[in-house]
């Protein structure tokens, strides 16, 4: 079954354009609206760029066809037109949200999704009184989309659990990767490891243990290069020849020390939920063959890095 609908994109802005760029992409009708005009058009150009982009590295195959499928909408009611996923990308503030979300509760058809690019601020903070709550949700992206795929998918507690789940197939479909948070929590998932880690960065700096220029090295020769195709938790098994468990016994005590983590939280029995959730642990030839590939990942990364100009 083909899940791709009609998008509306509401904001022409940096996100609004990008999502253009990865709906159309993707193989979505686009209407792309914005309250300025002007926004609006320049939107549509950038748009053109952005699939260019894409089509030079062979992410898309035809995009003088996908900037087809994108058409600019001076009215909102011509771009809500037909749609069955409308994407708000307007201001981030709680009040234009609350406006927006009014206008296409009563405008947009009547099972269309309503998502929201919002960065910080919860779907219960503007959709509390509206009569189609339950299709309403966020759906933040990474600036910028059609180039970072992870999509958090937040839902309000009124949020039907099948608006989330026919979202999520929408965003896999155009090849985007959603994660789908179990509950809303202020600044979601990557903006609250994005801000424990700037804490720390500007911490280190600040008190003189580092100069800024040599902290961005250790993340971009260092923690992420593992980072851009491992998470942390994929990290660690390989660190330790016994998985995550024996990384946790060996180095918890005294990472434990280095951050404002309770004591415990590496303990074997705080960390045994998250076993229970990550699954079976590897065998040790598992992990052997596992760090194989990973230093295959690492060599293809460092010769992609030295073949780049710097800036
Ligand atoms: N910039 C980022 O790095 C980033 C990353 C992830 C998510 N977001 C979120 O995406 C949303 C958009 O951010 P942005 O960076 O694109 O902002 P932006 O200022 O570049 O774009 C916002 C656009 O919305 C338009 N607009 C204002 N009121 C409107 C209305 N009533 N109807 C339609 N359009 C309207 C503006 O003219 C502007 O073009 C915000 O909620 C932001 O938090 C931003």
């Amino acid at each position: 079954m083909d899940v791709r609908p009609r998008v509306a994109v509401i904001g022409a802005g940096l996100i609004g354009r990008s999502w253009a760029v990865v709906f159309a992409g993707g193989g979505c009708e686009v209407a792309l609206h914005d309250a300025s005009a002007d926004a609006a058009a320049e939107a549509h150009v950038l748009v053109g760029q952005g699939l260019a982009t894409l089509a030079e590295h062979g992410l898309v195959t035809d995009a003088k066809a996908a900037q087809g499928r994108v058409r600019i909408c001076l009215k909102l009611d011509d771009a809500l037109e037909g749609a069955t996923l409308v994407q708000e990308s307007g201001p981030e503030t709680v009040e234009t949200k609350r406006e927006i979300f009014a206008e296409l509760d009563r405008t947009a058809l009547p099972d269309a999704i309503l998502a929201s690019s919002s960065s910080t601020i919860v779907a219960s903070r503007f959709t509390q009184d509206l009569a189609g709550r339950e299709r309403c949700l966020v759906a933040h992206p990474v600036n910028p989309p059609h180039l970072i795929p992870l999509v958090e998918l937040v839902a309000a507690a009124w949020t039907a659990p099948q608006a989330v789940q026919k979202a999520k197939a929408i965003y896999e479909a155009v090849g985007q990767i959603p994660i789908v948070l179990q509950r809303e929590i202020d600044g979601f998932i990557l903006n609250r490891l994005q801000a424990a880690l700037l804490s720390e960065a500007f911490r280190l700096v600040e008190d003189g243990y580092v100069t800024p220029q040599d902290l961005d090295k250790t993340l971009k020769d260092g923690l992420g290069l593992r980072w851009s195709f491992m998470g942390p938790f994929e990290t660690i098994e390989l660190n330790a020849p016994g998985g995550i468990p024996d990384y946790c016994a060996r180095y918890g005590p005294s990472l434990a020390r280095l951050s404002e983590a309770h004591a415990d939280i590496y303990g074997a029995e705080k960390i045994a939920p998250v076993l229970a959730q990550w699954g079976t642990p590897p065998k040790p030839e598992e992990i052997a063959n596992r760090m194989r590939w990973r230093n295959r990942r690492l060599a293809a990364l460092k010769a992609h890095k030295r073949s780049q100009p710097a800036y």
